[in-house]
């Protein structure tokens, strides 16, 4: 036995040394960790186990049989993360480049399975120069066997991408079907096609950074939604990320421990600007309401127009999404309604409460807009919200002009209660352009129409430009004084934690992508 027990030892050295010590070395000197040293420091200290260690690849072409390492380029298994069972499987770069080869694949689905049996949340962390090129369409047929299953896996359990290397051509699609992903700066990409067949097809120069790095996808095209400064920093988030979910679709995020204290915020009642066009940070009213230094912003540098993440209120986990007067005065336009849409629909399929600030002037005009599809793309936020059943509460502290008033997650559209600050102006649009339209006659034949269109605003402000005409309609729950907003939010999510919605039966909708 101690012979046999020695050559499992000598195995399980040789699995743990991947591609051999000098393409640690190399990954090292990149500035990357290995696949194992990324597992250590993301699950909670010895819970990890691995699972099909010395899985190798069954590829003959180009000499391969003889070329094989243990384990086949991926670790994978499961442990804990603070406290929660979680799956994991870290893509080891000094295998093959991480290449996804048959086998590859099949342990990376192996635990997709599982998680998706035992409803714990999967990360991925990504360093692969992407399909094993020597296997051919095996390993093509490997990815789509992936994907398939993280569209299986999508809300029913969360998964998280961290993308640690290099990940191109198609294999960007398993991250992109993902909840979440997580870009590290300098030392990953993401990209259908490298700089070198950009420059062959488009004639543009572009380095891997530019095409790719994180911080592209994370201020232009939106595709990641953090860009961490190191891979430390990446895992933590990843760490933080799960705090705030549940292990899977039928089960509730986490409720931390809270001390009733004092809730008002008085600092809120005169944190309004005079002057309703001066802007605001919508973050300062978050961090004042929600549970201290608990926001965790999503999507942070792209379409800032919108601020989406999560906090805690009154130790319970949810969803925040608020208008951002601070960038274009918080006007809804094709990226911030497609950030907010996508980020309703995790905390839906996750039980995970939504509360939205509204400060909104309406939808951003231009043929920019227009032609890049703002009407399907706005629709996607209204479907989202509509479609939503968790509780649904929305403060709206200045602006609620318009279709914008609709879409942010009215009475209309199912929410469940609807404050207003006394400082809220509730209308089709703002005083001015709607006095310049309906009073347009009396405007143009006036001695001054000037000093008649000031009238005019104001008429028309006096009657609209407060929450009141909408309370009067029950469209507005309860007008609050902003310093009670914490503490009536409190008590409303509270109320509202056994709400149930049946819907009615579907195979499933047809949100408008
Ligand atoms: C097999 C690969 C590999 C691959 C890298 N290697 N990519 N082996 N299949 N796809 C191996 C290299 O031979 C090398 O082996 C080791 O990994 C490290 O690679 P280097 O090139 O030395 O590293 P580096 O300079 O850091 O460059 C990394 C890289 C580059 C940018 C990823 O290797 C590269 O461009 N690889 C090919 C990428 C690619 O075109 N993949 C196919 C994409 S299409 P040794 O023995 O020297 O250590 C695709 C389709 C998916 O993925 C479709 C899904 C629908």
């Amino acid at each position: 036995m101690d012979k046999k027990i020695a050559i499992l030892q000598d195995k399980i050295n040789q699995a743990h040394l991947g591609g051999g010590q000098l393409r640690i070395d190399s990954q090292h000197k990149k500035g990357k960790l290995t696949a194992r040293e990324r597992i250590h420091f993301l699950m909670d200290e010895g819970s990890f186990e691995e699972i099909g260690m010395f899985v190798t690849h069954r590829s003959t072409d180009f000499g391969m049989e003889t070329e094989k390492y243990l384990g086949d380029g991926v670790v994978t298994g499961y442990g804990t993360i603070n406290g929660r069972l979680t799956y994991v499987f870290s893509q080891d770069f000094t295998v093959f480049g991480g290449s996804l080869s048959e086998t590859h694949a099949e342990k990376i689905c192996k635990l997709m399975d599982m998680a998706m049996k035992n409803g714990a949340p999967l990360i991925g962390l990504n360093d692969s120069g992407g399909a094993r090129i020597q296997e051919g369409v095996v390993s093509l047929g490997g990815y789509a066997d992936i994907f398939y299953k993280n569209v299986q896996a999508s809300g029913v359990i969360p998964q998280l991408s961290a993308i640690m290397g290099p990940c191109a051509g198609g294999a960007v699609y398993s991250p992109a079907i993902t909840d979440f992903i997580l870009m590290v700066e300098n030392t990953s990409y993401m990209f259908v096609t490298g700089p070198n067949v950009v420059k062959t097809v488009t004639h543009e120069e572009v380095t891997s950074e530019e095409l790719g790095g994180a911080n592209t996808h994370a201020t232009k095209s939106g595709v990641t939604h953090f860009a961490c400064t190191n891979e430390i920093e990446a895992i933590n988030h990843v760490k933080k990320l799960l705090s705030f979910m549940p292990q899977n679709c039928e089960e509730l995020a986490e409720h931390l421990p809270y001390e009733p204290g004092d809730e008002s915020r008085t600092v809120l009642n005169t944190f309004m600007p005079q002057n309703a066009s001066q802007p605001y940070d919508i973050r300062d009213i978050i961090a004042e309401v929600t549970d201290e230094e608990s926001f965790l912003e999503v999507h942070k540098s792209f379409a800032e127009n919108i601020v989406v993440g999560f906090a805690r209120l009154a130790g319970r986990s949810i969803g925040v999404v608020a208008n951002q007067p601070a960038y274009l005065a918080g006007v809804l336009d094709s990226n911030s309604s497609t950030k907010a849409a996508r980020f309703v629909r995790f905390c839906d399929c996750f039980n995970i409460p939504l509360l939205v600030f509204e400060d909104v002037p309406g939808f951003l005009p231009g043929t920019d807009q227009e032609w890049n599809g703002i009407i399907a793309n706005g629709a996607k936020l209204l479907y989202a919200f509509s479609e939503a059943t968790v509780p649904r509460i929305t403060v709206i502290t200045r602006k609620a002009y318009g279709g914008a008033y609709d879409v942010m997650n009215s009475k209309h559209i199912g929410a469940d209660l609807n404050f207003a600050w006394p400082s809220a102006e509730i209308a089709v649009m703002g005083a001015k352009g709607a006095a310049e339209i309906i009073f347009k006659r009396e405007i143009n034949s006036a001695n001054d129409p000037q000093e008649k269109w000031l009238e005019k605003e104001k008429l028309y402000s006096d009657i609209f430009a407060n929450p009141y005409r909408a309370a009067e309609r029950g469209f507005i729950d309860e007008v609050i004084e902003p310093a009670q907003t914490r503490a009536k939010l409190i008590r409303a999510f509270k109320m509202l934690e056994n709400k149930v919605v049946n819907n009615p039966r579907k195979k499933h909708g047809n949100i408008p992508l």
